[in-house]
């Protein structure tokens, strides 16, 4: 089984854009949720999804960025994620990593790595390592 494909959002700071690239350079696909085609499309097998948390106005507003909830409107799509990485900012307090840390709970998947801005180099390594466990864990299971 291929390495275990990572969608991401990010907005046009391209902070989460930029580590996305960085774990692209390993040979993961990674596919930009920015990309209208790529969030019509369901992935064939597990993936894992990058996404910055973005709360704007009132306490209840979602955070999780609307291209991620499109991309998550599909039930097939939905079954197959089987892991959440965060971007954020600790300035945001309470509501830091909001978005994975929501997603995560409604959907029962791990958050497997969380990280601020674009990440460092030792985020970087550190969750190269994870997904690299990950796609060690998913060899041989069954697509489903
Ligand atoms: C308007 C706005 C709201 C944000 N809200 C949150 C938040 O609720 N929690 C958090 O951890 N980070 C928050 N952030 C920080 C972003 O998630 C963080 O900067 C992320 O790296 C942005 O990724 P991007 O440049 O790929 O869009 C916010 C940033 C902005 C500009």
């Amino acid at each position: 089984m291929p390495p275990v494909p990572v969608y991401y959002y990010s907005s046009v700071s391209n902070l989460t854009g930029r580590f996305a690239a960085a774990l692209a350079r390993d040979g993961r696909e990674v596919r930009s949720l920015a990309d209208a085609e790529v969030r019509r499309s369901e992935p064939d097998g597990p993936w894992v999804l990058l996404t910055p948390s973005y709360k704007a106005g009132n306490r209840d507003q979602v955070t999780l960025p609307a291209p991620v909830r499109a991309f998550l409107r599909s039930p097939v799509t939905r079954r197959r994620l089987v892991g959440i990485i965060g971007s954020g900012n600790r300035n945001f307090g309470e509501f830091y990593q909001a978005a994975a840390r929501e997603l995560s709970r409604a959907s029962g998947r791990p958050v497997l790595f969380e990280f601020e801005l674009s990440g460092t180099p030792e985020d970087l390594e550190r969750c190269e390592d994870i997904l690299e466990s990950l796609d060690a864990a998913l060899a041989g299971r069954a697509v489903t």
